[in-house]
């Protein structure tokens, strides 16, 4: 039976593969027939992720996306994609009278300036087959809703959850479909340092509509359906994953 969700014979390329919500995204995008191609910094943990994935012909391209040479470097290594999981993120906290250049320069470059450089580039050598979907790691702070603190997170991920409109009306000629994804809080390596802040509160989980916390498993499933064929109708939107967090 023809299964929509199923990546068979799609080759997709995740960054930010090395951790959290992109290794999770990988490996389900494995298990459901892609070939990956991860990137990330660390190369200890990029290599996990590839001992990790089911099936054959993965491939890794370590690369520093706060840089051009890294973006460069990934335009250019990788092979015609059908996707693209833009993973790859930062968070730090601050109250805005506290912000400063070197800060928001660090968060926004990582956030909003190279995942929306490095679609430029992929797009200039021609990466992308007709029908492919990019998708982009946003979140629930931006567009949907924020904390104190979360400033300069906010309008990094905010910026993300625009572009892909845009992104997305340019693109449609070619069938190339553009969406963004909205987690709420996922336990993470990034998400450590909002631990102590998170879990002062007896049971955390009864903050959601639906009594649990999310995991990296329900973001890749969402990944899943945008990626897929499944979703051959979806473009320009901005997928909220947060347990119903959002209506309560
Ligand atoms: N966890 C949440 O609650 C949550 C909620 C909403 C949105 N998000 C978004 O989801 C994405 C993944 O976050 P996560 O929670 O999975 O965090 P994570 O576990 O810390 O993973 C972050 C990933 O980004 C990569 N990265 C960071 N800086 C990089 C750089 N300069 N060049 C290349 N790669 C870089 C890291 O690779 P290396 O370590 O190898 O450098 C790592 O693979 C982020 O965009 C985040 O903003 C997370």
């Amino acid at each position: 039976m023809h299964n929509p969700f199923s990546l068979e014979g799609k080759i997709i390329l995740v960054t930010g593969a090395s951790s959290g919500i992109g290794r999770g995204i990988a490996a389900a995008c494995a298990d459901m027939g892609a070939r990956l191609v991860i990137t990330g910094r660390n190369e200890t943990r990029l290599d996990e992720t590839f001992q990790s994935l089911s099936g054959t012909g993965h491939t890794v391209i370590a690369a520093d996306l706060s840089t051009q040479e890294g973006i460069d470097k990934i335009a250019n290594n990788t092979p015609t994609l059908n996707g693209c999981a833009f993973c790859a993120g930062i968070a730090k906290l601050s109250q805005v009278k506290f912000i400063t250049r070197d800060i928001l320069e660090e968060i926004v470059n990582i956030n909003e300036i190279s995942p929306i450089l490095l679609t430029a580039q992929l797009l200039k050598k021609k990466k992308f087959l007709k029908q492919s979907s990019l998708i982009y790691i946003a979140s629930l702070s931006g567009v949907y809703k924020s904390k104190p603190g979360e400033g300069m997170y906010a309008a990094s991920k905010g910026a993300i959850s625009g572009f892909v409109k845009d992104a997305a009306l340019e693109l449609a000629p070619q069938n190339i479909r553009v969406n963004a994804i909205c987690p709420a809080f996922i336990q993470t390596e990034m998400t450590k340092m909002f631990d102590d802040m998170i879990w002062e509160v007896e049971h955390p989980e009864d903050i959601y509509p639906l009594k649990r916390l999310g995991t990296t498993s329900d973001i890749a499933n969402g990944a899943i359906y945008l990626l897929s064929d499944a979703s051959s109708w979806v473009t320009g939107i901005n997928l909220l994953i947060d347990g119903g967090y959002c209506i309560a």
